[in-house]
């Protein structure tokens, strides 16, 4: 089964929508909610990144027989440097952006910590895709 959800820039009446709407669809199968939990914070922190960092993107649920993924990927602009990313604290987010709560730079460091496997590509000018795995 797989469900896509687009998330725009900067848009913060709509930001969490996708990752609202990937829990609904979690509980509906029955999924066990533990597992919801942690795919649930995974799909929000990606949600926002790509709302705060990126220039849109969308969020993809594929659920299989034993596990799901959660892949989300934008159009840029990318990660410079992906070691320093992933450090807790890390954050390039603006003044503006840290006033309405966001750039502790905890995110992607939670969303591999929710993950069973966590990958993280990006190509700078072009592209972030991020692909969780959460074993069901
Ligand atoms: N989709 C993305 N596109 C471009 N840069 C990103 C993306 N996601 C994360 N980043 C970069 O990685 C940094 C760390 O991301 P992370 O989610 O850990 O922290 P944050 O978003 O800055 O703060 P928090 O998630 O705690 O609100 C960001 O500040 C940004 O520089
Ligand atoms: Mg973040």
């Amino acid at each position: 089964m797989k469900f896509e959800y687009t998330i725009s820039k900067m848009n913060f009446s709509t930001a969490g929508e996708a990752s609202s709407n990937i829990k609904k669809t979690l509980k509906l199968l029955g999924i066990d909610s533990q597992k919801i939990r942690r795919a649930s914070i995974a799909a929000y922190e990606a949600e926002i990144n790509i709302a705060i960092h990126s220039n849109g993107g969308k969020i993809i649920l594929v659920i299989d027989k034993d596990h799901l993924d959660l892949i989300a990927e934008d159009c840029g602009p990318g990660i410079a440097n992906i070691d320093d990313a992933m450090k807790v604290g890390y954050s390039t987010a603006t003044h503006e952006i840290r006033e309405m709560g966001f750039g502790a730079g905890m995110g992607l460091p939670n969303i591999k910590k929710c993950s069973d496997k966590f990958q993280i590509e990006s190509e700078l000018g072009e592209f972030t895709r991020l692909t969780v795995t959460i074993y069901l």
